[in-house]
């Protein structure tokens, strides 16, 4: 059955490349046509400046400087047919019409870090459309409030909050080079979660334009498309243009710290006591723990590394009341501002905050999954655990924990559903630096063996997953026709009960499915009885 299903998709990815090649890598017609179709609608722009096709010399520099996973930087790797970089909304309007119109597939990349590519990569002929030029930002004190261009970074937004104000922030991922488009849209989380919630639960507005080229806001796209947005990703609905965020308040001074163990320091036992602990302590405190595997010592090398919303002092008494196992003292912790506390989090508490401008990435080549615990790992399953972890070499755990505000806000509120009764989430990452088929065979296996393993442990029925870790490995769709039972069985993982509503939002809004990648949100399937008979 699978041999079969796997044969006939090589087939048809076999068809759809010569139709591809026959069709177009010879034929420079598409892009003159989309060329025209793009100036006759904007006459006035010099259009052309902002649309490559493969000839054009900078079209590999533009490709590839959002692409954050060397996975997807080789010469096979599906190259898009065009580029556009929009400068405009109005860019944007034309394109999506355009690329309809010559019946292409539209890939929207805004900071490229999607862990698969979905948003630089499509096994059809594609448009490529990169939103990094679209990224104005906007804070505004007096009303605690700042609208955001999907172009932006997280360290961009970052850096023009604390410009204007030492007592705002905002609660978005921990790496600075993070797109504002896809993450915000897929969900989004960092070290504030416990206390203020996910990026989506702080948003009051957006702009999109649909698959007719329309531009909406809030009050005009209606509140079920405004839900979707909020972490059913973006990519299935339309174009994202920009958020409109709520910010939140921290105190002048935050602080943190790091600490690493290894098994000989009773780990086991103290890990047992983080698990317990780290939705349920003081929400002003989030405390995320990596895990190394190191087969030389065979050992682990665990590290804690926290953020708290006050001083050491009282980060030390918390952490003395709820979690003593660890043995926080004073001089582990550095009380900081919030800003500092981003550098300390993503880089180095000295770099100059100027570093969070910075678009440059060196990246590795990547492979990420994820789990969601809503039970307590049994002591001696750890045990097992690290183990297979060091058997296996490479593949790195890393555990955020829930509880505080992410336990307030009801499983429907946003598509985001991992709410309460979650412990914590588990982030199984890979990087490697060797080129080439057998390495990635080699370290993608490796994540999935462990996966397999975490199996007894895990969340059920679905096990659910992180959108914005996305793992193509729990089920994909065919790209222009997304089925509803295909896409039913990702679908659940990242969204549970939520993914119904979904897919009745991308009915209502692109019911021709015009926005499909690999992962995409199906429509409602035709009722078989109606059709005609
Ligand atoms: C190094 C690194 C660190 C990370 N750290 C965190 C973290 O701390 N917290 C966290 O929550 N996540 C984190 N992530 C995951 C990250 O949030 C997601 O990969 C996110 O989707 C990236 O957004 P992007 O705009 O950079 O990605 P892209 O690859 O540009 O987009 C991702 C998806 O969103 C779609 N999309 C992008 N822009 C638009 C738009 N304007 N309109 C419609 N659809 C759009 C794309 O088509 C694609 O499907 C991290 C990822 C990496 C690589
Ligand atoms: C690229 O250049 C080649 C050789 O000049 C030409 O045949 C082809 O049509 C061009 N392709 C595009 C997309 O313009
Ligand atoms: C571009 O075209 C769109 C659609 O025709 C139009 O609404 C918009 O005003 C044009 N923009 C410019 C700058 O000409
Ligand atoms: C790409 O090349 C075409 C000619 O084939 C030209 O018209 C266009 O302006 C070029 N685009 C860019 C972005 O340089
Ligand atoms: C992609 O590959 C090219 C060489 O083909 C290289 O010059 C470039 O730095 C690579 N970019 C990334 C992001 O890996
Ligand atoms: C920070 O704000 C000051 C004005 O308060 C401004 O001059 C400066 O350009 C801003 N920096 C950036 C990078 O926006
Ligand atoms: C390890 O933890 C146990 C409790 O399980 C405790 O009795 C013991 O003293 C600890 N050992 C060290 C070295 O901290
Ligand atoms: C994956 O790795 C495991 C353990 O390292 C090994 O037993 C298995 O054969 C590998 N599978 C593939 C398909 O490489
Ligand atoms: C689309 O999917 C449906 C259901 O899986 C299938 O019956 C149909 O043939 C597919 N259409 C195309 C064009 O692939």
């Amino acid at each position: 059955m699978n041999i079969f299903k796997c044969f006939s998709r090589l087939l048809l990815l076999l068809l759809l490349f010569v139709f591809q090649y026959v069709t177009f890598a010879i034929d420079g017609s598409v892009y003159k046509t989309f060329l025209e179709c793009m100036s006759n609608r904007n006459s006035s722009d010099h259009v052309s400046s902002l649309i490559y096709n493969p000839n054009n010399s900078s079209y590999a520099s533009t490709l590839q400087a959002y692409i954050r996973n060397k996975r997807f930087n080789t010469s096979s790797t599906l190259k898009p047919v065009i580029i556009v970089t929009p400068l405009h909304e109005t860019h944007v309007q034309s394109t999506i019409v355009c690329t309809k119109t010559m019946g292409m597939n539209l890939r929207i990349r805004s900071g490229g870090h999607d862990f698969e590519g979905l948003s630089y990569v499509s096994d059809i002929n594609f448009v490529l459309l990169d939103m990094s030029n679209i990224r104005s930002i906007n804070v505004n004190i007096e009303d605690e409030t700042a609208t955001v261009q999907v172009g932006a970074t997280i360290g961009e937004l970052y850096y023009n909050i604390w410009n204007k104000s030492k007592v705002h922030a905002f609660p978005a991922g921990v790496c600075p080079t993070v797109g504002i488009g896809g993450h915000i849209s897929g969900g989004g989380y960092g070290v504030l979660i416990r206390k203020y919630g996910l990026t989506v639960d702080n948003i009051i507005d957006a702009t999109i334009v649909d698959v007719n080229g329309r531009v909406l806001t809030r009050k005009s796209m209606g509140e079920d498309l405004f839900w979707a947005i909020r972490g059913g990703g973006g990519a299935s609905f339309g174009v994202i243009i920009s958020y409109k965020l709520h910010l939140v308040r921290v105190p002048e001074s935050v602080a943190v710290f790091r600490v690493t163990k290894t098994l000989e320091q009773n780990l086991t036992y103290i890990i047992d006591s983080w698990q317990r602990v780290a939705d349920k302590i003081d929400k002003d405190l989030f405390i995320r723990l990596n895990l190394k595997p190191d087969h030389t010592k065979n050992t682990i090398h665990a590290t804690f590394t926290a953020f708290f919303l006050g001083n050491s002092e009282r980060l030390v008494n918390v952490m003395q009341l709820g979690f003593p196992e660890l043995g926080i003292q004073t001089s582990d912790c550095k009380t900081m501002s919030w800003i500092e506390s981003v550098l300390f989090w993503s880089s180095n508490v000295n770099d100059p905050v100027e570093i969070l401008l910075q678009r440059r990435f060196s990246p590795k080549f990547s492979k990420r999954k994820s789990d969601y615990m809503q039970t307590l790992i049994p002591k001696q399953a750890f045990e097992s655990i690290w183990k297979k972890m060091v058997e296996l070499r490479v593949v790195e755990l890393v555990f955020n924990p829930y509880g505080g505000r992410m336990s307030e806000i009801g499983e429907s509120e946003t598509p985001f559903p991992h709410r309460a009764g979650n412990i914590f989430k588990i982030q199984y990452s890979v990087n490697w630096d060797e080129d080439g088929q057998e390495a990635e065979s080699y370290y993608v296996n490796q994540s999935r063996v462990l996966y397999e393993f975490m199996t007894p442990y895990v969340s059920k029925n679905p096990r659910e997953a992180y959108l914005n870790y996305r793992d193509i490995d729990i089920g994909t769709s065919v790209v222009g026709n997304n089925s509803y039972e295909d896409g039913k069985v990702y679908g659940e993982k990242y969204f549970k009960g939520n993914f119904v509503r979904l897919v009745k939002v991308k009915t209502m809004v692109d019911n021709d499915n015009f926005f499909t990648n690999e992962q995409s949100i199906p429509i409602l399937p035709m009722r078989k009885n109606n059709m005609g008979k």
